[in-house]
């Protein structure tokens, strides 16, 4: 049997994993990435890719954000359709803060890429990952690489495994509470080579379901559809979705949706999920492991790093002095951030969907909702808080920073500079 030492193991290499494993090197700790899956499958598995500032901020502070800058479609404000018509919200200019369009999964391939140049451990595919002695002093995990068995020893276990992950598995039962909801619809997403038929995003409400029109670049577009909760691609073909697509961002006939061969597609399910606490003893939950929320906001990257953010600052004070107060407060601080995450996004996604069973009632106060949002300064002022992740700033204590940054205190509107 192989034996590494390292002082923090992390299991899975999606932005979780991958970031703290960064973030943790350019502090002078040391990890060892474990990964089930291939290089090449973690880098081109589509997801969302809507990077809020506070996000974007953290990846240029790590020094993760050349592309980024480059490529990154910033965003000031976004479109909602329903009844016929169709809305602004200026959400940079309500907030001071903007948005920016860039995959997720270049997001990972940055990060890779920022690690493999530091000589970084990362070990993909490698299927047998089995966290032990997560109560102890020296938690390990042992799995098999190129056929040999290896046991890695660590201070601390990162579970940044995600959803279907293994860490949050390998805790005793009774010691976590989850808190789990599922909504009757999914998405049907798709990635489309066919420029952007509009500059900013649209969110659609229509009486046949929600859509929305995304991107990734001037060149790639991103759409969603709500179809139902188990439905199979193959009822899909591509004339059915451009179809639904056309019904559901029509406004008065005219309007053009831009068409193009479809890249990729695939059906993501809707639902919330939170474990609490986010730790026990030594195995620190981050991401997807710990919480997951519907799309519907994109909220589900940026509380990831947001989490990466606190349990990297913890490991670290633990290192420099032997500090265990933020370690001990890790998962109190998340927690307060993700069930905020969890609230706007189920608010999104109830404000925007069409619910199965609901009746004529539920139909019109969602319109009442969704009019207060258009008409009232206060009302999409607190939403777009939520959107752009001032609202868990705020939270968090950091917006000190934030208020002596030039633009928010000017006060100015419709900038769409990045601030580092
Ligand atoms: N052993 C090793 N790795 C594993 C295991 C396992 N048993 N199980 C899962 N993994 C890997 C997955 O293959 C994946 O690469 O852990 C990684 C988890 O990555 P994500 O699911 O992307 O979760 P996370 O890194 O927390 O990212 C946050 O934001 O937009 C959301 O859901 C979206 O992935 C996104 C998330
Ligand atoms: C995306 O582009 O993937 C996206 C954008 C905004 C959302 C959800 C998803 O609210």
């Amino acid at each position: 049997m192989r034996r590494l030492r390292t002082q923090v193991v992390i299991v899975g290499a999606g932005p979780s994993g991958l970031l703290l494993s960064h973030l943790l090197s350019l502090r002078g700790v040391d990890s060892i990435v474990v990964e089930r899956r291939s290089r090449e499958y973690v880098e081109q598995r589509v997801r969302a890719g809507l990077l809020e500032q506070g996000t974007v901020d953290l990846l240029r502070q790590a020094g993760l954000a050349d592309r980024l800058d480059r490529e990154g479609l910033v965003h000031e404000g976004f479109e909602l359709r329903f009844d016929g018509s169709q809305h602004r919200l200026p959400f940079a200019e309500l907030t001071g803060w903007t948005t920016c369009m860039y995959g997720q999964q270049e997001v990972v391939k940055d990060l890779i890429k920022a690690r493999a140049a530091a000589g970084g451990q990362l070990y993909f595919g490698i299927e047998d990952v089995a966290p032990l002695d997560v109560e102890t002093d020296a938690p390990r995990v042992r799995c098999t690489v190129q056929g040999e068995p290896m046991e890695i020893i660590g201070d601390f276990v990162a579970g940044c495994d995600g959803f279907h992950g293994v860490c949050r598995h390998s805790v005793p039962t009774g010691a976590l509470t989850t808190y789990e909801h599922a909504y009757p619809f999914a998405w049907l997403g798709i990635l489309a080579s066919a420029a952007p038929s509009t500059e900013e995003l649209i969110y659609a409400v229509h009486e046949g379901g929600f859509a929305l029109h995304s991107m990734r670049s001037p060149t790639i577009s991103r759409l969603y559809l709500q179809v139902g909760p188990a439905e199979p691609l193959a009822d899909w073909p591509d004339d059915r979705i451009w179809a639904e697509l056309r019904t559901r961002f029509a406004l008065h006939g005219q309007e053009v949706l831009n068409e193009g061969p479809i890249l990729s597609r695939s059906v993501t399910a809707m639902r919330s999920f939170v474990v609490e606490p986010m730790q026990y003893r030594r195995l620190f939950l981050a991401g997807d492991a710990a919480h997951i929320v519907p799309p519907s906001a994109a909220k589900g990257l940026n509380l990831a790093v947001a989490d990466v953010r606190h349990l990297a600052a913890a490991f670290t004070a633990w290192y420099a002095d032997g500090s265990r107060e933020l370690l001990d407060g890790y998962s109190r601080a998340c927690l307060a951030a993700v069930w905020q995450g969890q609230e706007f996004s189920a608010f999104m996604t109830s404000l925007l969907h069409r619910f199965p069973a609901e009746d004529d009632y539920a139909v019109k106060l969602r319109q009442a909702r969704l009019r207060d949002l258009v008409t009232s300064r206060a009302a999409a002022t607190a939403f777009a808080e939520h959107y752009v992740g001032l609202a868990r700033a705020r939270l968090a204590g950091a917006i000190g920073e934030r208020q002596s940054s030039p633009r928010t205190r000017a006060g100015t509107a419709g900038g769409s500079t990045h601030q580092a």
